[in-house]
């Protein structure tokens, strides 16, 4: 098969039997089909390359198909691929004394799932189980997962409203206003989830301080702080974990993403050791998943940490962040009739167009230069910027000279039609 005829035979498959709308607005953007990943770059059906700023919406921190992972999960599949769930598991236990090791203090404990999502079902379920309360309180804006538990705290009507009624007692309170989420941590709240810095809101950075109010807050009403570093976690933002930007011990933080090295789906819940206790003491099969903790899914988490430690990955996010967060500041600033500004910690970096729609715009012209970025979901307005933390200087300057060209070429073509 030619590769036109590949495109419209997986394009008619979307349309026709995954989701029409989603094939109709991935075609216009000018998405190809993935055909192989490697290293920081994508190439579609034609061979064309990109490079990857949009990472997996942060998934991609070691880039595609790394080595050390890929080695690890073939050396796992020819020896036990998926668990049984009777036997113990080495590569579970391995995994989650790592992830001990790394946490902020306090996280001993791991549940193991298979995407963010799950883990934010796990920590609403626990918060609930630990305290006796119902409570919960979220941040508008927020995005934590589109299952019907983690729906229900999502910041976003658009996303919540047609599959209401949903868990009952959440309140939302201003991302960043630790006031208001002061008033709404009462003696009711089970807990507080919060993303250390919103990605899918738009990259939004609180205000210092932000963090350490909420755990006092919470350890005021003896509520729980649930710190959400599915997007954040594993260095995305120039540390190992956000929330130890202000040194702040959540009672429960959620993983996903980066966590599977870019080549396996995983998620986890860490906690307390009292949370687990009042979780599990009386019914140790009270939360479980089948998949959850899989041989293969573990190899690569284990893989992915050592990685990150032994490679600086934390560090370099921090350096190469800096640098293309320079000059995405000197884009904005030539372009700053279109973009208001360019921000972010490490390589979390959002990129704010003065109107919704230009964005759109903007990621597809980049596109047809060979740079792969989207706007958040839960802000169009903003570009988000996340490419893997390996990303050299050389590709860089590329991301940055592209991203000048295609505004540039943007505001051309807003230009003529006005
Ligand atoms: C902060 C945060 N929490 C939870 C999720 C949900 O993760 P998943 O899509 O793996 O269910 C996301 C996904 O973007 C996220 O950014």
């Amino acid at each position: 098969m030619d590769a036109d005829a590949l495109y419209a035979d997986v394009l008619r498959k979307y349309a026709k039997h995954i989701n029409p709308g989603l094939a109709r607005l991935m075609a216009f953007a000018g998405f190809g089909v993935e055909m192989r990943g490697e290293g920081c770059y994508i190439f579609d059906q034609d061979g064309r390359r990109f490079l990857d700023c949009l990472g997996g919406y942060g998934t991609f921190s070691l880039g595609h198909r790394h080595p050390r992972v890929v080695s690890a999960v073939r050396a796992q599949l020819d020896t036990i691929a998926l668990s049984g769930k009777a036997f113990f598991s080495q590569q579970c236990a391995n995994l989650a004394e790592t992830l001990a090791e790394i946490a902020p203090e306090g996280l001993e404990y791991c549940f193991f799932c298979n995407s963010g999502t799950e883990a934010v079902e796990g920590a609403l379920k626990f918060a609930k189980a630990s305290t006796g309360r119902a409570k919960i309180v979220s941040t508008h804006d927020s995005f934590h997962g589109k299952t019907l538990g983690s729906l229900s705290v999502m910041g976003r009507e658009k996303y919540r409203l047609p599959f209401e009624p949903l868990l009952p007692g959440v309140e939302f309170v201003p991302f960043g206003d630790s006031e208001a989420a002061a008033r709404a941590i009462d003696s009711l709240a089970a807990c507080m989830i919060v993303e250390p810095i919103q990605g899918e809101g738009g990259i939004v950075i609180p205000p210092s301080g932000y963090l350490s109010a909420l755990r006092e807050a919470c350890d005021r009403a003896g509520a729980l702080l649930i710190v959400d570093e599915v997007q954040t976690g594993l260095g995305r933002t120039g540390l190992m974990f956000e929330g130890l930007r202000e040194g702040v011990r959540p009672d429960l933080m959620t993983l996903a993403k980066a966590l599977g090295g870019g080549v396996m789906p995983i998620g986890a819940l860490m906690g307390t050791e009292r949370i687990w206790d009042a979780v599990y003491s009386r019914n140790p099969l009270s939360h479980t998943s089948t998949f959850g903790g899989n041989p293969l899914a573990c190899a690569a988490g284990l893989a992915a940490i050592e990685t990150i430690r032994e490679e600086g990955l934390v560090e370099a996010s921090a350096r190469q962040g800096a640098k293309l967060l320079d000059g995405l500041k000197e884009v904005a600033a030539r372009h700053s009739d279109l973009i208001s500004e360019a921000r972010g910690r490490g390589l979390m970096i959002g990129l704010e167009f003065r109107q919704d729609e230009v964005g759109e715009l903007v990621v597809a012209q980049l596109l047809k230069r060979g740079l792969c970025v989207a706007y958040t979901l839960n802000n169009p307005r903003i570009i988000r910027v996340e490419p893997p933390l390996i990303i050299d200087d050389s590709q860089i300057e590329f991301a940055v000279s592209t991203m000048d060209e295609g505004v540039a070429e943007t505001a051309e073509l807003l230009a003529e039609l006005v």
